[in-house]
Order: structure tokens, then C-alpha cells, then sequence
């Protein structure tokens, strides 16, 4: 073993959870085996301690508290799941002797093992040694568990010691889109654009919260009572939002939009339907002649997906510079600068707004602008960047339909307060934006790219787009499948001549034609 065992040894009793705080809390600290850099432990032991119904005598906030039955080295015996799925009271008692166990285990470890020693070694030798000691402790102790639930009770241990508890398994899945906690008790993902409820539950509010904690402690920051907002990002990529009581009244609210490790690409979207094969060539050949781009779309229908779809037709020359609320974008070009906005601290000082960012880049020689998300005053200045130089730029807005994503530009410019005739600002608009790109999550849970629309140029005070495809419905399946396609209107792209600069319009001209 890499460290020492205290004196009492695995099956000794263990003394009253108040009275090791070190122990109790340490689990929380070597969260840093999945989030490195976390720094105020959480409050001990509350995210630490073992999945535990209430009622079973481990009450809230003691964590590892008194009053478990412990097995003190006497074989106890843990029963099989009944093969008849006859009784449910059978399965309940079950699941209740289940936790018992997990309690006994859990605090024979925290007995016997100094935690804090393994924030030294890396993820995985903290899981084998704990899983090590783990199955010493269940031998000792005499439990008798088939191999399958032995295993599954060390990761639940494992799990709550070293990672994010009950989200861990979630975590682990690649078909989760979303994953949404509304208190300890729902917990629902979406899967292929459908939302469904899951059995996974948390101890308590307590647990829950504490688990918060520690996805944002590790990116520096803190959300409690006094600032029950925020935005962080796990290790691997995916978006954290936490909201917590009293702003979200039944418990903290936590939605993790999450980093699919299978990136797709604009050939995927077109096996799955989302646009057709011309679609795509099109929205290609715009991104790599250059065209300023603008992604509108609903919460969740894929702009940032189509975003970073887009960014691969980027070339490996140009000087790239992204700038985000929380990282998102995976950009493959070698010369690309990330940049994040900041919350303001607990002062209210500090903030570094997007708009911050955006005019920054202007000052940092960037060929690209990409602003992941445009909510607000930065939009006046990525529209100044598109307007001066800096073709290619791009970014997403929240907006329903092409015309409505022009319109939400100039509200934003309008809210900025910059006191520009509206006229000004639709021509500083018209004269940015090459192309909109629509993208919707349609009933059946499918995502598709509705619009691909040109902003065409003024006519009096009124800005002219063309459509290039448009998805038309035409009805849905029996299983309630949205049936439809993408009809190119065979208009001749206005970005002709950009793409003829980059010798793309032969490929341009085929790609319309071919559907025309
Ligand atoms: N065309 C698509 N087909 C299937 N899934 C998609 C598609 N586009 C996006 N997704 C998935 O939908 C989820 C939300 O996408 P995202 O681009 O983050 O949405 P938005 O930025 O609009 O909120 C992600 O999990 C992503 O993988
Ligand atoms: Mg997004």
C-alpha cells in the first residue's frame, strides 16, 4: 500500500464523524483526482459520505455519522437481489442493506486511510488503491457480495470519493447530450433529443450542493448563498451551470451541457439528416472563402455544434481568435487564441466582459474573430471586426429565424446604448453579414439546419436576405418522425465572387446546381 493505515486498522470501530474532521473532509479534497486545482474543501463530509436513504440512521449533514450499524468484523451476510421480481419490498430492504454496507465500507476507509495522501498520485492509481483497500475491507469484514455487486459498490465508493458522486456514471455515457439535476431527487438527461427521467438520486440537497462545490471550486469559483450563480466547466470540456437555493427553490439546480468526445462534422450532420449533401458544401465553401457568418437558433439546437462544424473549413494559416462565456469550441488549427469571459468576483470587481474580449482581439492582430455566443453590446464591435478587415468572422445568437437574427442584432446594438440611428446600424449589418445560418430542434427531437440565408445588402430601411436552402416539412412518419427536405432555391449565392477569390466556384456552382 502507497500510505499508511492509521492504528485502529479497517475493522475497527470508528470514532464519531465530528471528531476526525481531517478524514471527513478529506475526500472532499482529493476531489482533485477528477478536478485538479479545487481548492476550500467543501463542508466535510457531506458530498463525501456514501449514498444514503434518509431514514436509515446516517442523517443528513453528519455525513458518515454515528448511528450506523457497523459491522465490527462479525460476517454479516448481504442478500442477492431476489430472482423474482415478486416483492418490492424485497428489493427496497435490498437497496437499504446495500448502503449499509457501502456506510460500513465507506467508513472502515476513511479509518484506514489518510485520503489527503492520494491527491499525490494520479486518477487512475487513486482508483485502484481505493478499490484495493476497498475489497480488503469487504473481506475482513466478511461481507458476502457476489463479484458483480462487489464491483459496483467499490465504484460507488470510488465515485463519491474521487469524482462527482451519483453523476459519474452519466458523466461516463457519450449519448448524453444534457444532463439536468433539480434537486437531489430528479435527475433527467436527454438522449437523442428527448428529455427522460433517470433513476439517479442524491443523498440530499447537502450532497448535491457539495458536489456543485467542487466542479466550481476546481475552475476557481465559489457559489453559496451570497452568490448562487454560476457558470464553470468540468475537465473535460462540458458547460456547468449551477443555480442554487434560495434563487432555485427546491434544491440546487445544476445542468451540465456535455462535451461529446465524438466531435461531429458537417458529413455527420448530413448522415443524420440535419442538412443535405449540398447544404453542406455550401455552408463549407462559405467558411473557407471567408464569409462572416451569424448561427441563430434556439437553447439546444445545435448552433455551437454547427459553429464548430464550420471552424474546420478554417485555414491553417489564418490567425484564429476565439472568445467565449465557457470554452466550448475545439478548434484543429495550430494558431488559434482561446480567450473566456470572468464573472465578477465577490466584490462585484473583476468582471471581464465579452465585449472586453472582443474589442481586445481587435487589438491582437486576429484574421478571425469567433465570438461563441452574441448576447449583448459585443455585437456592435463583432460587427465592426467583420466590417474592417477581419473576414470569417463568426459567431451564434439566440433567435428564431434569420430575419429575427438581424433584428436581435440591432436590438442588442440598440441596448448597448451607442445611440446610433437605427438606419446606421441595419447598414453596418447588412454590410457585415454574409451568411445566416438557422438551426432548430424540431418535435421529434431531431436537429436540422432550417435556413441557410444571405444578407443581401438595403433596400431603403429594410435589409434583403435570400434564401439559399430551406428545410420544408412534409409531413411525419408513424413514429412521429419529422419527414421533410432541404430545397435548394437555386438562387445564385451573392457570395459568388468570394468564393471565386478562393477558387471555390466551380465547387459552388455544383453544389447549387446538383439540387437546383
Ligand atoms: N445535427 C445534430 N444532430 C444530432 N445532435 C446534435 C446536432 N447538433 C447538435 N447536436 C447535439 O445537441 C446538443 C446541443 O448542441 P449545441 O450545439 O451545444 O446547442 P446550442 O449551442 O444551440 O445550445 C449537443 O449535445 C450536440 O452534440
Ligand atoms: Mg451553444
Amino acid at each position: 500500500m502507497a500510505f499508511g493505515k492509521r492504528a485502529t486498522g479497517a475493522a475497527a470501530p470508528a470514532p464519531a464523524s465530528s471528531s476526525r474532521p481531517a478524514a471527513a473532509s478529506a475526500p472532499a479534497a482529493s476531489a482533485g483526482a477528477k478536478l485538479p486545482g479545487a481548492t476550500a474543501p467543501p463542508k466535510p463530509a457531506a458530498g463525501a459520505a456514501p449514498l444514503v436513504p434518509k431514514g436509515t440512521g446516517t442523517g443528513a449533514g453528519t455525513g458518515t455519522g454515528a448511528g450506523t450499524p457497523r459491522a465490527s468484523g462479525a460476517p454479516s451476510v448481504v442478500k442477492e437481489p431476489e430472482p423474482t421480481a415478486a416483492a418490492a419490498a424485497a428489493a427496497t430492504k435490498d437497496e437499504e442493506s446495500y448502503y449499509q454496507v457501502k456506510t460500513s465500507v465507506f467508513d472502515s476507509l476513511l479509518d484506514a486511510v489518510d485520503l489527503t495522501q492520494l491527491g499525490r498520485m494520479d486518477a487512475e492509481a487513486k482508483r485502484d488503491e481505493l478499490s484495493d483497500i476497498c475489497r480488503e475491507i469487504i473481506n475482513v469484514k466478511g461481507y458476502m457480495l457476489s463479484p458483480s455487486r462487489e464491483e459496483s459498490l467499490i465504484a460507488d465508493i470510488c465515485n463519491d470519493v474521487l469524482g462527482l458522486g451519483p453523476l459519474e456514471p452519466l458523466l461516463a455515457r457519450d449519448d448524453i447530450a444534457d444532463i439536468m439535476v433539480n434537486g437531489a431527487n430528479k435527475v433527467y438527461i436527454e438522449v437523442n433529443g428527448k428529455i427522460e427521467l433517470t433513476p439517479v438520486r442524491f443523498r440530499d440537497n447537502a450532497q448535491l450542493m457539495n458536489i456543485c462545490q467542487r466542479i466550481v471550486n476546481a475552475v476557481g469559483r465559489r457559489v453559496d448563498e451570497s452568490s448562487p450563480i454560476c457558470d464553470a466547466r468540468l475537465l473535460d470540456g462540458s458547460r456547468v451551470n449551477v443555480i442554487a437555493p434560495p434563487l432555485s427553490l427546491d434544491g440546487p439546480s445544476l445542468t451540465i451541457r456535455k462535451f461529446k468526445k465524438e466531435k461531429l462534422t458537417l458529413e455527420k450532420l448530413v448522415d443524420f439528416g440535419s442538412a443535405s449533401k449540398a447544404c453542406a458544401a455550401v455552408l463549407r465553401i462559405a467558411s473557407a472563402s471567408r464569409c462572416n457568418i451569424l448561427i441563430s437558433g434556439g437553447t439546444g439546437s445545435g448552433k455551437t455544434t454547427l459553429l464548430n462544424c464550420l471552424t474546420r473549413y478554417i485555414d491553417t494559416g489564418e490567425r484564429v481568435i476565439t472568445c467565449e462565456d465557457a470554452a466550448e469550441l475545439q478548434l484543429q488549427q495550430p494558431h488559434v487564441v482561446r480567450l473566456e469571459t470572468r464573472p465578477k468576483n465577490l466584490e462585484g470587481a473583476g468582471e471581464v466582459s465579452m465585449r472586453d474580449l472582443v474589442k481586445n482581439c481587435l487589438r491582437m492582430r486576429p484574421e478571425r474573430i469567433i465570438v461563441g455566443e452574441v448576447r449583448g453590446p459585443e455585437a456592435f464591435d463583432l460587427l465592426q471586426a467583420m466590417n474592417t478587415g477581419h473576414d470569417g468572422s463568426m459567431g451564434t445568437l439566440h433567435a428564431n429565424t434569420p430575419r429575427e437574427a438581424t433584428s436581435r442584432l440591432e436590438n442588442m446594438i440598440a441596448m448597448g446604448g451607442f445611440n446610433l440611428p437605427a438606419k446606421a446600424v441595419r447598414d453596418q449589418i447588412s454590410s457585415a453579414i454574409d451568411v445566416v445560418v438557422q438551426a432548430s430542434r424540431l418535435r421529434d427531437g431531431s436537429r436540422k439546419i432550417t435556413h441557410v440565408t444571405e444578407v443581401v445588402g438595403m433596400e431603403g430601411d429594410v435589409i434583403t436576405m435570400q434564401d439559399l436552402f430551406v428545410y420544408e416539412y412534409t409531413g411525419e412518419d408513424e413514429r412521429g418522425k419529422v419527414l421533410g427536405r432541404h430545397r435548394a432555391t437555386g438562387l445564385r449565392p451573392h457570395f459568388w465572387d468570394k468564393a471565386r477569390y478562393y477558387g471555390m466556384d466551380r465547387e459552388l456552382m455544383a453544389a447549387i446546381e446538383e439540387t437546383a
